[in-house]
């Protein structure tokens, strides 16, 4: 069998039956014709099926070993997606220092009624045992952590999970399939926001969410064009085009991470630097075990208090100050104030998100660049 970074390269190339177009052609019309009375084609109206979100997510679906992917309009579409396999009296468990969307979407949930939703510290082995007692049906973990890149053992907690008959969803926005494959760990739905890794280029909103078995890819595919959540057909072929090169774009952005995390923790004006690829970090043991690679999103504290992080964010040039991650492009962010502001003080401070915290999603720029601008925005202090 061909390898995965193989088979994503070549995703539907060379499948057009009528021009052998090498490149697949791109189905924007919302409807199909059908070929005559009760006899209808392959498609019939583009909420339910197009052939480009199809291919999408058979391609994410066979990068993260899974029989199906389904394609939404956004990540936090994926998230809800799932959720509608449970009903009102369910427990759902997520982490406490999850994305701050994915946090609000939980919380006003429960408030509506939807399901009963219980943040917990999923790196705390009580906390968690606790959890389980009140028997849940779903545990979302997202790992790393958005955005202190805090890991989780995906093994463990799926098989704590089976035991009390829970399905496990990851959230692998973080990583991607490149790095981290949640389904061969017990899981049974990884999730993406292709907005990130996936289509690497920031210039689409989507998600995905992939089923490990095909009755699940069914009654998610029923939900999703049920409530009208699926991508739409231009999105899904610039993100399958962004796709082809995410290994190579992991490889370059990973390796300038590693580099820049090791000059972060140099520096003098720097208190802490969370990245899993350092060896002084707490999760360096379970990277190697569950990941493939620490993959490229760090956060580090900063000395000197609020005013000290602002500078630093007011003085890169390289790294935009911009919400999001995993494009081609360097960004940099301030959770507190930008992608967790959406999580109120007490939930951010049981999170650990201080306002001295500074998220960077590193991308493909040559490293002595983007280590010249963060030196010089920190010398800005
Ligand atoms: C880990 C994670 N999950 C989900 C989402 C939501 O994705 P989207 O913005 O595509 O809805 C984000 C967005 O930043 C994220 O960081």
């Amino acid at each position: 069998m061909t390898h995965k970074r193989t088979q994503i390269v070549q995703a539907d190339i060379g499948t057009d039956k009528n021009y052998k177009a090498v490149s697949p052609p791109l189905y924007l019309s919302s409807t199909y014709g059908f070929h005559g009375f009760e006899d209808m084609g392959e498609y019939d109206y583009g909420r339910s099926g197009n052939p480009n979100r199809d291919a999408l997510g058979k391609a994410v679906a066979e990068l993260e070993g899974g029989a199906g992917g389904v394609v939404t309009s956004s990540g936090m579409a994926a998230i809800d997606l799932v959720m509608n396999l449970l009903t009102s009296d369910e427990l759902v468990i997520a982490p406490h220092d999850c994305y701050g969307g994915t946090h609000r979407l939980l919380t006003h949930r429960q408030i509506q009624g939807r399901f009963r939703t219980l943040f917990v510290d999923q790196s705390d082995p009580q906390a968690l045992a606790a959890a389980f007692e009140q028997k849940p049906s779903l545990i979302l973990i997202e790992t790393p952590s958005n955005p202190l890149m805090r890991l989780v053992d995906i093994a463990a907690i799926c098989k704590a999970a089976k035991k009390v008959g829970a399905l496990v969803a990851v959230d692998n926005t973080f990583l991607s399939p490149a790095r981290q494959l949640p389904l061969s760990l017990g899981a049974d739905f990884a999730i993406h926001s292709t907005t990130k890794y996936l289509n690497g280029h920031s210039d689409v909103v989507g998600g995905c969410i992939v089923a490990k078995t095909a009755e699940h890819f069914e009654k998610l595919s029923w939900w999703a064009n049920c409530t009208g959540v699926t991508g739409a057909p231009f999105d899904a072929f610039m993100t399958l085009r962004g796709m082809r090169t995410l290994h190579a774009r992991m490889d370059i952005a990973e390796k300038n991470a590693i580099a820049l995390a090791k000059f972060l923790k140099k520096h003098k004006a720097v208190n802490h630097v969370y990245y899993p690829g350092l060896r002084s970090d707490a999760g360096h043991k379970l990277m190697k075990k569950q990941q493939s690679g620490p993959g490229a999103m760090l956060s580090f504290d900063i000395k000197g208090g609020r005013e000290a992080a602002k500078a630093v964010l007011e003085n890169t040039s390289l790294f935009q100050l911009a919400e999001s991650l995993g494009g081609v492009e360097s960004l940099i962010c301030h959770p507190a104030t930008m992608t967790h502001r959406a999580m109120d003080d007490e939930a951010r401070n049981i999170a650990g998100i201080k306002d001295t915290l500074i998220r960077i999603s590193v991308g493909l720029e040559d490293i002595s660049d983007l280590t010249g601008d963060l030196k010089g925005a920190i010398s800005a202090i």
